[in-house]
């Protein structure tokens, strides 16, 4: 049987709900999306223009369309999301964008995903959605959808030192995460075969991303209430206040994890 997008997960990526949330993280994104944030995960990599690159779970292509513009490589963004798929294909229509396309499909059962052809396996935040039981499996794919000497880059959310309270469990449930730890991840990637697992914690600049769309709904806070109403506006406020504060309590970690699959790079 053929996975199948969640509830929670067609309202939170539907084009409306992500067209929203994109106004506060940045154009083309659904989590940290600045500069510098992207100059320091592809200064983790060795990018080429023959590489071709796999982005998991590509929200609206704010790193897909960055990847094929500034280092020419070419990129398959790949997401469960048929309403992000569509927004992303528009935008390539209006911008003329060249070397990336997109997919809709579940990166745990895509057939795009078949054999080692990718260099690159690129990810934000997009596997704490997946569950998990499901993790191991996902990894030991997109192990074999490397080349030998490929290179995985992801961002994720990780459980925090201050973590798995019930109220912060029951809160990442109502939201679909399925977070682990830094450790349980890069053993987790080790077990499958990875070599050079790296993995560094990056809350800081989620924290900074989330208070600069936090400003932003609080200077703009009239021109919000009249799109989404009162009731819509107040649930975003509080959750970007309580996604900052898990920064700070130590409940959630933004982890960056570089890694290679073994072998003789081209
Ligand atoms: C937090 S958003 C990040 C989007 C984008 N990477 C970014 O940084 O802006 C997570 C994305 O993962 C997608 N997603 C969640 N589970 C997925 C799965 N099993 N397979 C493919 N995409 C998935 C969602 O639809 C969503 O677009």
């Amino acid at each position: 049987m053929p996975h199948t997008q969640s509830t929670y997960l067609a309202m939170r990526y539907s084009r409306a709900v992500a067209l929203r949330h994109e106004r506060l993280y940045g154009h083309g994104y659904q989590g940290p999306s600045s500069e510098e944030t992207f100059n320091d995960l592809t200064g983790r990599l060795r990018l080429r223009a023959d590489f071709r690159v796999l982005d998991v779970g590509s929200g609206l292509g704010g790193d897909a369309f960055r990847l094929a513009v500034q280092y020419g490589v070419s990129v398959l963004g790949l997401d469960s999301s048929a309403e992000l798929t569509d927004v992303c294909l528009e935008r390539i229509e209006e911008s003329g964008t060249l070397g990336v396309t997109f997919a809709t499909g579940d990166v745990r059962d895509s057939d795009l995903l078949t054999d080692d052809s990718f260099d690159i396996v690129w990810s934000r935040d997009c596997v704490v959605f997946v569950p998990l039981a499901d993790k191991l499996a996902l990894w030991r794919r997109l192990h074999r959808v490397l080349r030998p000497g490929g290179q995985v880059m992801v961002t994720d959310y990780c459980l925090g030192p201050r973590g798995g309270s019930s109220e912060h469990t029951a809160r990442m449930a109502a939201w679909d995460h399925y977070m682990i730890s830094p450790a349980a991840y890069q053993t987790m990637l080790t077990d499958v075969g990875f070599t050079e697992v790296k993995m560094e914690d990056l809350s800081s600049q989620l924290k900074a991303n989330m208070l600069e769309g936090h400003t932003r709904l609080l200077s703009e806070r009239a021109c919000f209430l009249e799109e989404m109403g009162k009731a819509e506006y107040e649930r975003l406020l509080s959750r970007w206040e309580r996604k900052i504060n898990s920064c700070d309590t130590g409940e959630i970690v933004w982890t960056v994890l570089t890694a290679r699959r073994p072998g003789e790079a081209r």
